[in-house]
């Protein structure tokens, strides 16, 4: 079937990298409408783009629920989105009407890895606070215990989701002298953690024991606030909390206690519960505490790869074809 062959309207949530915009506009869709813009669109705008469309391709930060879906109508057949994460949709009604989702996983892995490698350690050897330090004259000499932070080397490290990202997660600091790796996740996965020779443990475990925490779960109704201060209370005061996942897994106020009662050494986030952060959230007050706007697969690659899946999840969806990557409801 060729998509111009009858009238189909796709409705896109924003304006996309280069190699997406391009593949989408060769697609010969007779009606695409996007949102052209980078900055996220309203929900006004978001509900009279989508309806009638048979396709959405969207961004982790719209909200697609039942309004949406409502509103889509029944013509509505795929939702394709710029990201691994699902968890802005509503995936119950979803499949309740037989809607297919494409996502964007393994392209990003290597990315949002290396990200939490960088963040782990910026947070870890308080890099913006040394940063700052020299700018403000606070750098008067070299001194024995000044600036001092937590180091890799001989250290525990905990992995909440030894999945994708999790495990090249675990890949880029196995070399850095990482003594042992623990993880959680539903089940054990003896195939995956052999690599590391991680062991599965409870998750009290995995808090007690760990000295760098990675958080790298999908965020469900499971992994909502887990670490929150039930768990901050069974870290280590050393330890190093870092979250690439989403903002909600982690109960930002038992945060900032944990970080201000000196419970945990330091926490690095990626991802916070809203985005952006408001520039007066109490956690932006805070050394101990490293915060970036989510910026995980952020490089021009991955971007562009991820774009151009998203367009061809969206494409094979709309033809009733398989998708490069469907998420399976
Ligand atoms: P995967 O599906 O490969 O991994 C998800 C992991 O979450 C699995 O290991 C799974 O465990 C684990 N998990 C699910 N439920 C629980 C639970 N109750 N307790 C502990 N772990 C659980 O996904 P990816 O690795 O590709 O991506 C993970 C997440 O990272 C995405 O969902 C997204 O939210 C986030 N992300 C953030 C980015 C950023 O820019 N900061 C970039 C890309 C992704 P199990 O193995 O047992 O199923
Ligand atoms: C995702 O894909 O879920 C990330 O959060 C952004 O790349």
């Amino acid at each position: 079937m060729r998509l111009t062959a009858r009238l189909m309207k796709v409705f896109v949530t924003r304006r996309i990298p280069p190699e997406g915009q391009a593949l989408l506009a060769q697609a010969g869709i007779s009606n695409v409408e996007q949102w052209e813009s980078d900055e996220p669109i309203s929900r006004e705008d978001l509900l009279k783009g989508v309806a009638g469309a048979q396709g959405i391709l969207c961004l982790l930060s719209d909200k697609i629920d039942k309004k949406i879906l409502d509103t889509a109508g029944s013509n509505l057949k795929v939702i394709s989105t710029l990201s691994v994460g699902v968890d802005h949709l509503a995936l119950d009604e979803i499949k309740k009407r037989g809607i297919r989702v494409g996502y964007t996983p393994d392209v990003l892995t290597d990315a949002t890895a290396e990200l939490a490698v960088a963040l782990l350690l910026t947070t870890s050897r308080r890099l913006p606070e040394g940063i700052e330090e020299v700018k403000n004259g606070g750098w008067t000499s070299w001194k024995p215990l000044w600036m001092c932070g937590h180091q890799l080397l001989n250290s525990t490290v905990g992995i909440i989701g030894l999945g994708r990202i999790g495990q090249a997660i675990a890949r880029r600091l196995k070399p850095f002298g990482v003594q042992k790796f623990l993880y959680t996740g539903r089940q054990p996965k003896p195939k995956e953690a052999a690599e590391f020779q991680a062991e599965f443990v409870p998750l009290d475990q995995l808090a007690a024991q760990s000295d760098f925490v990675v958080v790298s779960c999908a965020l469900t109704p499971d992994t909502k606030l887990l670490c929150n201060k039930n768990f901050f209370q069974k870290m280590k005061k050393t330890a190093v909390l870092v979250n690439i996942s989403r903002g909600d897994v982690v109960n930002q106020e038992d945060l900032y206690e944990a970080l201000t009662n000196n419970q945990i050494a330091a926490a690095g986030l990626d991802v916070t519960s809203p985005e952006p952060l408001p520039t007066n959230h109490p956690l932006l007050s805070l050394k101990n505490c490293v915060i970036l706007p989510h910026i995980g697969s952020a490089t021009y690659g991955t971007r562009n790869v991820m774009s151009v899946l998203a367009v061809n999840n969206l494409l094979a969806g709309l033809k009733g074809e398989p998708m490069p990557n469907e998420f399976k409801l």
